[in-house]
C-alpha cells in the first residue's frame, strides 16, 4: 500500500494539449514545407479553454495531483515583454486545481520555447540561462505564493540522448552509403542499385535534399540554418547551458519563494546490459544521469521519467527482443522498468523522488490498467524499502499531440475527440484514482 498523502496524479504539457501556441518555436517548425512533424498541433485538446472540465474529471476519479506546464512563449511573447493576461490564465488553472483538492506541480519549460529565444541562439546561447531566470522570476513573483512544487526543465537530458541517437544514425547512414558505393562498383560503375537493399530502405538522396531545403526554411523562420531548439542534438556546451539555466532558476525560486520545492526532471531508461554491453551501458547511464548529480545536488526533489527498458549490447542499444509485447511507440511493454530506474537513481541521489512521467501508448485500455498496476507495485516496493518516492504522475491525462508523431499515440487516461473536443474517460482513469488515499 502506498502511504497516506502519496501524490497520485496525471501529467500533461502545455504545447501538447492547449492548442494554438503560436509564439513557440515548434509552431513554426510544424508549418515548414519540409517539416518532420507528421501533422500540426492546431487546437490540440483545446485544454487552454477546457482545463476546468479536464481537472474536474481528474479530481472526480480520485487523483490528487496534476502536473502541467506553462508555455513560456505565451507568457513572454517578445523578449522582456510579459503578457499579464496569460499569467492570470495560469493562476486560474492553479486555483482550479486547488478548488478540487488537487496539488498542482508546475513545469516551467516542457520542450517548446519562445521563437525569439531560438532566434537568439536558443539552447546553445550563453544568454539563455539569464533569459530563463528572468522568465522564472516573473512567474514566481506572480504565482509562486500559490505553488508548492515547481519543475524547472522537463527532461533536461533529452538533448544528449538525441545526440547519441543522431551519432548512431549518422554512422549507419555512412555504412549504408559505403555499401551502396561498393554495390555500384560491383555493378560496373554507374549501374542502378536498388536502394531498398541497403539497410533500413533509406532514400539517401532524398534525405540529403530534404536537409538542404530545411536549412533554407530554418533561415527564414529563425535566422539560422541550424536552430538550437530544446530537442536539437545537444553538444556538451549546450548541455552546460541547460544545467546553468536550471541552477539560476532554482536560485531565483529560492530567493523569491523559499517555501517552494524545486527540481528538474530526467528521462531515464532502465538500461540492461547484455553480455559485452556493460561498458556502453555505463557510459549511457553517465550521460543520462550521473553527470547531472552536481547540478541537482541542492534540489528538493528529482522528477523521474521512464517508459520502458533498453537492452544494451557492446555497440549500443539493442532492438526490442523478438516476440515481446510492444506499445504504439514501438517500445517494449515493460512496466517493471520504473522500479529498476528508481532503485538505480536512489543509489546516487538521496533526495526525494517524484515520478513525474510514466505511461504507455496503447489503444487497449486494459493494457494501460495492467501497466499502471505493475508500475505502481514496483513503486510500492521501493517505498517499502525506504526510498523517498513522494508521488506518481501517469503520462498522460489525455490523448494528445505526441510531438513529431502527431495525434497517433494514445497515452491518455481520457480520450479526446478532436473534432467535437468531447472527452471520454477511460476505465484506467478511475483505476489510477483508486490508488490515492
Ligand atoms: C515527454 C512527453 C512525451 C512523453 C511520451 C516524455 O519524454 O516529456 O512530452 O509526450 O515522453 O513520449
Amino acid at each position: 500500500m502506498l502511504p497516506n498523502g502519496f501524490m497520485i496524479g496525471a501529467a500533461s504539457a502545455a504545447y501538447q494539449v492547449e492548442g494554438n501556441n503560436t509564439k513557440s518555436d515548434l509552431w513554426l517548425m510544424e508549418e515548414m514545407p519540409h517539416t518532420t512533424f507528421s501533422e500540426r498541433s492546431g487546437d490540440a485538446c483545446d485544454h487552454y479553454n477546457r482545463y476546468e472540465e479536464d481537472i474536474a474529471l481528474l479530481a472526480n476519479a480520485g487523483l490528487n495531483t496534476y502536473r502541467f506546464s506553462l508555455e513560456w512563449g505565451r507568457i513572454e511573447p517578445e523578449e522582456g515583454v510579459f503578457d499579464d493576461a496569460e499569467i492570470e490564465h495560469y493562476r486560474d488553472v492553479i486555483r482550479c486545481c486547488r478548488a478540487h483538492g488537487v496539488e498542482p506541480i508546475v513545469t516551467l519549460h516542457h520542450f517548446s520555447s519562445p521563437i525569439w529565444l531560438i532566434r537568439k541562439g536558443g539552447w546553445d546561447a550563453e544568454t539563455t540561462p539569464a533569459d530563463f531566470e528572468r522568465y522564472t522570476r516573473y512567474v514566481m513573483e506572480h504565482l509562486g505564493g500559490e505553488l508548492t512544487y515547481v519543475c524547472t526543465i522537463n527532461e533536461a537530458n533529452m538533448g544528449l540522448q538525441i545526440a547519441r541517437i543522431a551519432e548512431r544514425y549518422t554512422q549507419q547512414a555512412k555504412a549504408a552509403a559505403a555499401a551502396m558505393a561498393a554495390a555500384r562498383e560491383a555493378a560496373g560503375g554507374d549501374g542502378a542499385v536498388d536502394e531498398s537493399q541497403v539497410q533500413m530502405g533509406l532514400n539517401l538522396q532524398k534525405m540529403m535534399e530534404n536537409q538542404r531545403l530545411q536549412k533554407a526554411e530554418n533561415v527564414e523562420a529563425f535566422g539560422t540554418e541550424n536552430p538550437q531548439v530544446f530537442q536539437s542534438a545537444r553538444s556538451r556546451h549546450s548541455d552546460e547551458i541547460v544545467c546553468e539555466a536550471h541552477r539560476r532558476a532554482r536560485a531565483a525560486i529560492r530567493d523569491l519563494c523559499p517555501q517552494v520545492k524545486v527540481g528538474l526532471t530526467l528521462s531515464l531508461h532502465d538500461l540492461q546490459p547484455q553480455p559485452g554491453g556493460e561498458e556502453y551501458a555505463a557510459e549511457e547511464w553517465a550521460d543520462e544521469f550521473t553527470h547531472y548529480l552536481p547540478t541537482i545536488e541542492g534540489d528538493d526533489f528529482l522528477g523521474v521519467q521512464n517508459y520502458t527498458r533498453t537492452l544494451v549490447g557492446a555497440q549500443g542499444d539493442l532492438p526490442v527482443p523478438e516476440g515481446a509485447e510492444t506499445t504504439q511507440m514501438g517500445y517494449e511493454f515493460y512496466p517493471e522498468a520504473l522500479e529498476h530506474v528508481i532503485r538505480a537513481v536512489a543509489q546516487e541521489f538521496h533526495g526525494n523522488l517524484i515520478v513525474t512521467e510514466n505511461g504507455v501508448a496503447t489503444d487497449d485500455d486494459t493494457r494501460r490498467v495492467a501497466f499502471i498496476d505493475r508500475a505502481l507495485a514496483g513503486v510500492e516496493r521501493c517505498v517499502a524499502d525506504g526510498i523517498p518516492v513522494k508521488g506518481y504522475c501517469y503520462w498522460s491525462l489525455m490523448d494528445n499531440f505526441e510531438w513529431q508523431k502527431g495525434y497517433s499515440m494514445c497515452f491518455g487516461l481520457i480520450a479526446c475527440d478532436r473534432t467535437t473536443q468531447e472527452r471520454t474517460p477511460k476505465p484506467s482513469l478511475e483505476h489510477l484514482g483508486s490508488f490515492a488515499r
